[in-house]
C-alpha cells in the first residue's frame, strides 16, 4: 500500500472531487430528501462552488491521495460568530469525504488532524462539524475525533405548520403518530394472520428475478416491512418508501439507511402524489384510508408513472363476492383473537397493550383521525382497468385480505 500524502487542493483535483462529493450528496438525500434533494446541473454548481473555494482566504480545501489516485477530500473555513458572543470566530469544517474502498486507512483522521492544525494557526479556539444522524458511520468518526454533539436541528414542511388543506396526511395527533412507536412489533400480532402471510405473498408475487436491477415504489410504506422485504429479496432493486405519517417515516429512514443509495423515503400524501417513473408499484394495507371518489385519480397516477409491462401489487382489506353471513364474518375475530393470545403467551406483547392498541383505535375513530372504507375487490378492479392497466387480477386472499396484480401494456409509452 503507498504512502498516504495530505496537501491543499489544486485546480487539477475538482473534477475528482465533483465525483467524490456527488456519491456523499446522493448518500444524503436518500437520508432526508426533503433536505438534501439534488438541484438540476448539481455537479457543475458544486464544480463552481469547490473553484471558488480555491481562491477564498477564509477556506482550505485538502486532499488526501496515495501514489495512485485522489483518495478522500475536506472542506474548512474560518467564520465569524454572531457578535455578541465570545470567541469572535470559529473553524468549520463543512464537508469531508473518503472513499468506500479506502476507508478504515485513518485518512479521515489525518483530514481533519491538518484541518484542527490550520484552525490553530489562524488563532482559533472552537472547530465545529455537523453530521447526518442517520448517517451511521459519521457519528462515531466525529466522536472520534474528539468532537460532541452540542445542537440538533429538527425539521418539519411549513406547508403541514400552516395547514396545507387536502394535501396534508397525518399528524402529531393522528391515529399512526399515535402507534408509530411500537408499530414493527404489535402490528403483526394486532393485525392477525394474514398481514406477515400477505407481505410475503406480494414479495413472492414481484415478477422480477432476483438479479433483476428495477425500481420500485411502496405507497403508505408505514415503517418500510415491506420495503426491506424487498431490497432484501431483490438485492440489485432500488425503492422509494412514501408515506404521509412523519412518525411512521422516521422509523422508516432508520431502518433503510443500512441500503444506502438502494432506498429512498418521502413524505407525501398519496392522494396528490407523483410517482417517480418505476418498474413495480407495492402496497400493503393502505387503500382503505383512502375515500372511493379519489381512487380512479390515484390509480391514473400509478398507471402512468410504472413503465411499458410494469405492474402494481396491491395487498388490503376488500369485500369480494356475495356479503358474509355473520357466521363467516366472525371467523375473522376468531382468528386474530387466537393469534394475539399466542402472542401474548410467547411474550411477544402483553395483553394490556393488545387492549389499549384496540381501544386507541376505537377512539381514533370516533374522534374521526382514523378514517377506513370498505372498497371491494371488484369495484378496485373496474378503477384499475378504467385507469389503464390492461390486466388486472384477483391473486391471493384471506378471508378479506386481498391481493390484486394489475399490468400496464407493454408496449405503452410511460
Ligand atoms: C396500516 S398502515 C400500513 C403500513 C405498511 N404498508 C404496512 O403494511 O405495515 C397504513 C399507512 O398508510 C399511510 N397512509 C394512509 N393514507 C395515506 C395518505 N393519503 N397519504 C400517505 N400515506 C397514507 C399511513 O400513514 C400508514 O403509515
Amino acid at each position: 500500500m503507498s504512502e498516504i500524502v495530505v496537501r491543499q487542493a489544486t485546480e487539477a483535483d475538482l473534477e475528482v472531487m465533483v465525483q467524490l462529493w456527488r456519491g456523499v450528496a446522493e448518500l444524503h438525500q436518500s437520508i432526508e430528501p426533503r433536505v438534501w434533494t439534488l438541484a438540476a446541473r448539481a455537479d457543475d454548481k458544486s464544480r463552481q462552488h469547490f473553484a471558488a473555494c480555491l481562491v477564498d482566504q477564509d477556506c482550505l480545501l485538502l486532499v488526501a491521495e496515495d501514489a495512485e489516485k485522489i483518495l478522500g477530500f475536506l472542506v474548512a473555513w474560518t467564520k465569524p460568530r454572531p457578535p455578541v458572543l465570545e470567541p469572535p470566530m470559529q473553524g468549520t469544517i463543512s464537508d469531508i469525504c473518503v472513499i468506500h474502498s479506502a476507508r478504515r486507512r485513518g485518512i479521515g483522521t489525518r483530514l481533519v488532524s491538518a484541518a484542527l492544525e490550520w484552525f490553530r494557526s489562524e488563532g482559533l479556539t472552537l472547530a465545529v462539524a455537523s453530521y447526518a444522524t442517520a448517517n451511521d458511520l459519521s457519528g462515531p468518526f466525529w466522536k472520534a475525533q474528539g468532537f460532541a454533539p452540542y445542537l440538533v436541528s429538527a425539521l418539519r414542511p411549513v406547508a403541514a405548520a400552516a395547514g396545507a388543506g387536502s394535501e396534508r396526511f397525518g399528524g402529531d395527533d393522528g391515529y399512526f403518530a399515535g402507534i408509530a412507536e411500537t408499530y414493527d412489533r404489535l402490528q403483526p400480532i394486532v393485525a392477525g394472520p394474514w398481514y406477515e402471510r400477505g407481505l410475503a405473498m406480494v414479495l413472492d408475487l414481484v415478477p422480477r428475478e432476483p438479479k433483476e436491477g428495477f425500481g420500485f415504489v411502496e405507497l403508505g410504506c408505514g415503517t418500510a416491512t415491506l420495503t426491506k422485504m424487498l431490497l432484501n429479496g431483490f438485492p440489485c432493486a432500488h425503492g422509494l418508501a412514501v408515506d404521509g405519517e412523519s412518525a411512521m417515516l422516521e422509523i422508516a429512514r432508520q431502518k433503510l439507511v443500512a441500503y444506502g443509495r438502494r432506498a429512498a423515503v418521502e413524505q407525501a400524501n398519496i392522494l396528490s402524489y407523483r410517482l417517480p417513473e418505476c418498474d413495480v408499484v407495492v402496497s400493503s394495507f393502505v387503500f382503505h384510508h383512502l375515500p372511493p371518489e379519489k381512487l380512479p385519480e390515484t390509480f391514473r397516477r400509478i398507471a402512468s408513472a410504472l413503465r411499458p409491462g410494469g405492474c402494481l401489487i396491491l395487498l388490503d382489506q376488500m369485500t369480494v363476492g356475495p356479503a358474509w353471513g355473520k357466521r363467516i364474518g366472525r371467523q375473522g375475530w376468531r382468528l386474530v383473537w387466537r393469534h394475539t393470545a399466542e402472542a401474548v403467551a410467547v411474550g411477544l406483547a402483553t395483553q394490556e397493550e393488545v387492549d389499549a392498541r384496540f381501544a386507541l383505535k376505537r377512539r381514533m375513530k370516533e374522534e374521526g383521525k382514523d378514517v377506513e372504507y370498505r372498497h371491494s375487490a371488484e369495484q378496485i378492479i373496474q378503477v384499475m382497468q378504467a385507469a389503464g392497466f390492461d390486466e388486472v387480477g384477483l391473486v391471493w386472499r384471506m378471508l378479506g385480505y386481498t391481493v390484486l396484480m394489475g399490468f400496464v401494456p407493454e408496449g405503452r409509452q410511460a
